[in-house]
This record gives structure tokens, C-alpha cells and sequence, in this order.
């Protein structure tokens, strides 16, 4: 098991220009858990995921790591403790499946120290892991759009570290390859005990999968909790807006959310 790393967010204020889309945020995130964050477009979830790993610098407050401002820490410093999978990452042109996923291994590499057998062994496992073994000498650009986010997500676990922030890592998926990847964090929580914090649109995969739900709703923390405390009709009709009905998951004994719609109404 990994040493478990405590990351907070204080009092944080984030915006770009003179617009302001989150303000005085609190924020703990539980070490060696599964967080999920949910909530409607442009409600804020990737401005504070991009904060969280030094992307973006606070307007005020504090993003801290281990009580050390990020924004303060050497980047490649800290991306040997935490990695970041962007929403929409943009490859080099022209770039391989093997080098790209090999970028991960980057914050690991001294100036000058050459690619060792830890590196190759890293990148073999994160290609193994998400199944993009048979694509690595394909280019990147070539891909479909679900192969290339698997191969995004390959190199995010090539960087191994302990904590892993991912902004809808199941997008482009098919059903069956978003419940593989969401297992593969799982087990990645579980044997190493790295604490996961991703964006999911998918409420019953979100339900289903984290330990801890945040939902937000025009850049504010509106409930947080576990699965059953979050995912409730109230909650949901609040955050969305949305008319809906809340039973239980039959396989995980979660809760699993019905969205109602003005064609589909439960009497
Ligand atoms: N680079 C930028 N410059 C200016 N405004 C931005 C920028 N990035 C995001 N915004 C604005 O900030 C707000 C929050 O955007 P953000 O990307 O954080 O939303 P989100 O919750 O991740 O939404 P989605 O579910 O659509 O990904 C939106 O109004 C968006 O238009
Ligand atoms: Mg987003």
C-alpha cells in the first residue's frame, strides 16, 4: 500500500479573466478512497480538477497537498505524487502509442538518467492494463475516439502515482469498456491504495464505484457524502433539475437513479 496523501482544497476561488466560477471552496479529499464528482455542464468540475493539479492558479485559498500549497510545489515534483487525465488532452501530432503513454514516465526520469527497465516495466503494465497493448507502435491520431482514451488512461497509470484525479475517464467508451476502466481504478484503489478523484456523468456508474460523492452545482459543493447520502431524488432534482426516481441497484445495492423526462413519468 501506498503512503496516503491527504488533498484539501481551502477557502478556493477559481475564474478565468474577471469572471469567477467557483468561489470560497472547501474541499477534503478522503486519502485512499474512490471520490466521484458529479454535476451539470460548466457547473465548474474541470476548472476545480485543474486547480487540484497546479493547472490553474487560485484567485484565492488554497489547494494543499500533504499541507503544501501545489501551486508553490515544482511541477515535476509534484507529478510524481499526483497525475491528471484533462478532460480533452491534445497528443502531439504524429505521436505513438508507446511514446505517449512513455511521456508518463517523465516525472520519474533525472536530468539526464537514461529510460530504464522500471520505465519500460510501467509503461508494458499500463498498456496490459488497458488493453492498448496491440495499438502501441499505431499513432494517436489514427485511433477511434475510444481507443485514444484508453491510451490517455494507460499513460495517466504509467505516471504511478498515488493520486489520480481523471476528468470523465469513461467518455468515448463503449458500456462495456467504461465498466473495465472503472474496474481497473477499483482494483488499482484496492492493491496500491491510490486515491482516486474522478468526473463521471454516469450517476449509477458514480453510485456504483466511489466510496465518496461530490455534487456540485454552479461552481458550490451542494452535498457530499456516500452513495446513498448523495444520489437521492432532492439531490438530483437540485442539481440537475431533473425530475427522477431513486430505487436500488440490484447488483451493488447502491442507488441507482431512473431520469424521468416530460415522455416518461412513473405513476
Ligand atoms: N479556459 C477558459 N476560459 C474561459 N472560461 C472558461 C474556460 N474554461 C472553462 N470556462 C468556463 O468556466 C465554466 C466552468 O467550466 P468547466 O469546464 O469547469 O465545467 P465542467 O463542470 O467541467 O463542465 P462539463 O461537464 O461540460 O465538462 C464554464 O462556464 C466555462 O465556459
Ligand atoms: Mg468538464
Amino acid at each position: 500500500m501506498t503512503a496516503a496523501h491527504t488533498l484539501a482544497v481551502e477557502g478556493l476561488t477559481l475564474g478565468y479573466g474577471d469572471r469567477t466560477v467557483i468561489e470560497s471552496l472547501d474541499l477534503l479529499v478522503p486519502p485512499g478512497q474512490v471520490t466521484a464528482v458529479i454535476g451539470a455542464n460548466a457547473c465548474g468540475k474541470s476548472t476545480l480538477l485543474r486547480s487540484m493539479s497546479r493547472l490553474l492558479a487560485p484567485k484565492k485559498g488554497h489547494v494543499l497537498l500533504d499541507g503544501k500549497e501545489v501551486h508553490r510545489m515544482p511541477p515535476k515534483q509534484l507529478a510524481r505524487t499526483l497525475g491528471l487525465l484533462p478532460q480533452s488532452p491534445v497528443a502531439p501530432e504524429g505521436i505513438t502509442v508507446a511514446d505517449l503513454v512513455g511521456r508518463g514516465r517523465h516525472p520519474h526520469q533525472r536530468l539526464l538518467a537514461r529510460w530504464n527497465a522500471d520505465d519500460d516495466a510501467a509503461v508494458a503494465a499500463a498498456l496490459d492494463a488497458t488493453e492498448t497493448a496491440g495499438l502501441a507502435e499505431r499513432s494517436v491520431d489514427e485511433l477511434s475516439g475510444g481507443q485514444r482514451q484508453r491510451v490517455w488512461i494507460a499513460m495517466a497509470l504509467a505516471q504511478q502515482t498515488d493520486l489520480l484525479l481523471l476528468d470523465e475517464p469513461t467518455t468515448f467508451l463503449d458500456v462495456s469498456h467504461q465498466v473495465e476502466v472503472l474496474d481497473l481504478l477499483t482494483d488499482l484503489n484496492r492493491s496500491r491504495g491510490t486515491t482516486i478523484v474522478m468526473v463521471l456523468h454516469d450517476l449509477n456508474l458514480a453510485g456504483r464505484y466511489a466510496d465518496h460523492l461530490v455534487a456540485m452545482a454552479d461552481g458550490k459543493i451542494l452535498a457530499a457524502g456516500t452513495p446513498a447520502e448523495v444520489l437521492t431524488e432532492d439531490t438530483v432534482r437540485a442539481v440537475y433539475g431533473l425530475e427522477n426516481r431513486v430505487i436500488t441497484d440490484p447488483a451493488s445495492g447502491k442507488p441507482l437513479v431512473l431520469p424521468l423526462g416530460r415522455h416518461h413519468v412513473l405513476a
